[in-house]
């Protein structure tokens, strides 16, 4: 009798994408969407759908640090809000091990109160707990290298100020899966090269991270795989360096 021969995966599967599909209801505005004599609107007319993701799929495993890459409008972010489940699909499934964190502590900080009272909130916010932040609130501040300024209300700061208090947040500890979007684009050169070494790190402590980034010199120095989304459409997935080599020679 012959043995059924199972290869084995060592990889462990934290994500699976399967058929993704994302579409909008937006309602546009002017004369299509205008009504008739009678003074009311068509509110049917006025409807467009907009298809962002048609049919997306792939497997994110562990320690994996997976980049993505694409044009304005692709359907990056809207990827990634599926992930973390924000963005509801329209057909298709995510599976995931966890609940994906996505870097975007924003909404819960307060621009009125200082840099300090904000690290105990968006830590609270991005679910650490209030003894992990009391740990934790040291490091946070010396990763954001903010100095005096965390004793002044955060609407006092610079974008690139945020944006460098956010991520010292998300990224004081680890998480299973990590999404970052865009947050590293405000920062300047010598936080960005420290924000990339501490993603490196995390992602070796059992995480996965996704980046999202239109810096391509940050893709290719953090990430070993990366996805390309064109149109919505998964266009190219496999290790950066070939990757981003085609993705940019499709924009010359
Ligand atoms: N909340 C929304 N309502 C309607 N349409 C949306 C919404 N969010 C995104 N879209 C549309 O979906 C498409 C994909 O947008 P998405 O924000 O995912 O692109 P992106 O790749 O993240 O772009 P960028 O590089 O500019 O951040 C675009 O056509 C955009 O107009
Ligand atoms: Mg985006």
């Amino acid at each position: 009798m012959s043995e059924v021969q199972t290869v084995e995966d060592p990889r462990v599967p934290v994500v699976v994408v399967d058929d993704l599909h994302v579409k909008y209801r937006v309602f546009a505005s002017g004369k299509a969407a205008g009504g008739a004599r009678s003074g009311l609107l068509n509110m049917t007319r006025g409807v467009r759908e907009v298809h962002a993701l048609k049919g997306v799929s792939f497997t994110a495993y562990e320690n994996e640090t997976i980049g993505v890459v694409g044009s304005n409008g692709s359907g990056k972010s809207t990827l990634m809000r599926a992930l973390t489940g924000l963005t509801p699909p329209s057909g298709g499934a995510v599976y995931a091990r966890s609940r994906p964190n996505l870097l975007g502590v924003g909404a819960a900080l307060l621009p009125n109160l200082s840099g300090s009272r904000n690290i105990i909130l968006g830590g609270l916010a991005m679910g650490f707990t209030r003894d992990e932040v009391d740990d934790l609130r040291e490091d946070i501040a010396e990763f954001a290298e903010l100095g005096d300024s965390l004793d002044l209300p955060m609407r006092t700061y610079s974008s690139g100020m945020q944006a460098r208090l956010k991520f010292s947040i998300a990224a004081a500890r680890s998480h299973d899966i990590l999404i970052i979007d865009e947050a590293l684009a405000v920062g300047d050169k010598g936080f960005r090269k420290r924000s990339e070494a501490r993603i490196r790190e995390l992602a070796g402590e059992a995480g996965t991270i996704f980046l999202v980034s239109h810096s391509m010199s940050s893709i290719r120095d953090t990430c070993d795989r990366t996805l390309w989304i064109n149109k919505g459409v998964l266009q190219m997935d496999g290790p950066t360096d070939e990757v981003v080599t085609t993705y940019e020679a499709s924009r010359q």
